[in-house]
């Protein structure tokens, strides 16, 4: 059974970090609570090599803020880890927490900075997106590149978030 529901509980987590963090409150959200635990392990659809809005959108913010350090989809670089990897093992909330507080690892003769989001607000109002996108790259859904998307009509999660807008 597919569950459409599952994709909604558009960050709880988020959400919360949001409000802390700049003072905004995003709508449509209370809904769907109950699918949370799921959602987490599968935030994503793939459909015959197509996905969903959320992992496409993931897809293009992940190439727009992260790639940079952590390379082109998710492979790592020298500098940031492969995300492909690290998702295997971080859960929703800690992946939120580096992303909006950042992380330093300054240890011997090393020095790498994650630098943390809470202000960027084109990657927060995303970040279920590119947790999506992450977590089906991870779990090999989702090839290298561009993935295709679903066509709007058959995408709950697009008519999800046309809803909410
Ligand atoms: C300026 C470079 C840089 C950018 C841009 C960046 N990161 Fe990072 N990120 C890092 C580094 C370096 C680390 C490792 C930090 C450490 O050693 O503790 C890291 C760690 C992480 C981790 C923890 C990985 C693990 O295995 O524990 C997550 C999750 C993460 N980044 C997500 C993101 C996301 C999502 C974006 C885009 C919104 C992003 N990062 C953008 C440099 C970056």
């Amino acid at each position: 059974m597919r569950s459409w529901k599952m994709t909604l509980p558009l960050a709880g987590g988020a959400m919360m970090a949001l409000t802390l963090a700049c003072g905004i409150v995003l709508p449509g959200s209370a809904a769907a609570q109950s699918g949370e635990v799921d959602w987490e392990k599968k935030p994503y659809i793939v459909e015959d090599g197509k996905v969903d809005y959320g992992t496409y959108n993931g897809y293009r913010r992940y190439h727009s803020y992260c790639h940079v350090c952590h390379g082109p989809d998710g492979m790592g670089s020298s500098y940031a880890p492969a995300l492909k990897d690290s998702m295997k093992s971080l859960s929703y909330s800690e992946f939120l927490d580096v992303v909006v507080n950042g992380r330093q690892n300054l240890s011997a003769g090393k020095e790498s900075v994650m630098p943390g989001f809470a202000e960027a607000q084109d990657v927060m109002l995303y970040i279920d997106h590119i947790y999506a996108y992450l977590k089906a790259r991870s779990d090999d859904a989702v090839g290298r590149g561009r993935p295709d998307r679903l066509p709007p009509d058959q995408d709950p999660v697009f008519q999800e978030w046309k809803a909410s807008q």
